[in-house]
């Protein structure tokens, strides 16, 4: 069945190699999802070879944990693992690409200029894809020369696992780039939904609230832990480790969009400002206990 909002799939373009911006823990995770799925040629692509040769690592350790659960055969691992690459330069790597993704910095000048960079190298009918958790799509593609295909592609922490992926269409994004988008989807084994191109679009609004409450909560005194003991049971993982798994800034800027777009419904909380400033990507310590760094950040200055 058609998803709500889909174009005709026949306007769908094939995919025949992927090109992916960025090549941090969220990139590679991508990387790994269409090498698997697409059985395609990717590559990955950032701004110094330590990261990048990072993103690859980590993709081969994955595809190794696939062969040892038996997910996998040999032959398919090694095939796998030929199809990912990495690179510095886009130029060379994206000239024949028909799908970038783009995973960077949760910041709108750094996307635009991103993708402004990738414009350059790319062919016109190349879909330009983002992982934006909150941004507008519209306004990433509206200095682009070719705006029609700009789509948001909004995956879910663990990309490996979470079923579900919010495809958003930008103003201007053209009906064979949201086919396109659909079908990759699909492929991807994802259940695809078309959502509004509004801030932080569905999921992450409603999870804005929830984590805003929790965040509220724990500034007026209660501790983490029983924040975190309250929801046993109720929600698959602990608020707060939630919070450690999609990363503590992306979190905060996810409420600072809903905040400026909504101000009376979203709050920001200055415990979680602190916890940003001191650059924790996590609230628990390595015995899994909470950090007591953090415990100490959210007492008020
Ligand atoms: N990375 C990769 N795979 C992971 C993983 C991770 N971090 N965590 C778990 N998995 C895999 C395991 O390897 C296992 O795979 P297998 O079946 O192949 O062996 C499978 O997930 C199940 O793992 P567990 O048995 O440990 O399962 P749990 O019951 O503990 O569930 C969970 C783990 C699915 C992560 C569950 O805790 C959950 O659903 N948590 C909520 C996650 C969530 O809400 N994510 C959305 C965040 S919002 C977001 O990402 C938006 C962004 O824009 C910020």
């Amino acid at each position: 069945k058609r998803p709500a909002g889909a174009p005709d799939k026949a306007l769908a373009r094939k995919v025949t190699k992927v090109g992916i911006v960025g090549a941090g823990l969220m990139a590679s995770q991508l990387a790994l999802l269409f090498v698997r799925r697409l059985d395609v040629p990717v590559v990955l692509t950032d701004l110094d070879q330590e990261r990048v040769d990072k993103g690859v690592g980590y993709v081969h350790a994955e595809i190794d944990k696939l062969l040892a659960k038996g997910r996998v055969n040999q032959d398919k691992a090694n095939r796998l693992k030929g199809l990912v690459s990495g690179a510095i330069d886009k130029a060379e790597v994206f000239a024949d690409v028909d799908f970038v993704i783009e995973a960077v910095f949760e910041e709108m000048s750094v996307k635009k200029s991103v993708f402004a960079d990738v414009e350059k190298v790319v062919s016109p009918e190349c879909i330009l894809a983002t992982n934006t958790s909150s941004l507008s799509i519209t306004e990433m593609a509206a200095d682009l020369e070719h705006p029609e295909r700009v789509v948001g592609f909004h995956f879910f922490n663990p990309v490996a696992v979470m079923p579900l992926l919010e495809i958003v269409r930008g103003e201007r994004t053209d009906d064979a780039t949201l086919a396109t988008a659909f079908a990759t989807g699909r492929s991807l084994k994802k259940t695809t939904i078309l959502v509004k191109d509004s801030p932080s679009f569905i999921v992450n609004r409603l999870l804005g609230r929830f984590m805003g409450e929790v965040g509220r909560i724990v500034d007026e005194g209660t501790p983490v832990p029983v924040a975190d003991g309250a929801f046993a049971g109720v929600a698959p993982m602990p608020p707060f480790m939630l919070l450690s798994l999609v990363g503590p800034a992306i979190a905060l800027h996810n409420n600072e969009t809903l905040h400026r777009a909504f101000p009376d419904r979203f709050y920001v909380s200055p415990a979680l400002e602190r916890v940003v400033a001191a650059r924790k990507s996590s609230y628990y310590g390595p015995d899994g206990g909470i950090d007591p760094e953090i415990e100490a950040l959210q007492e008020k200055p």
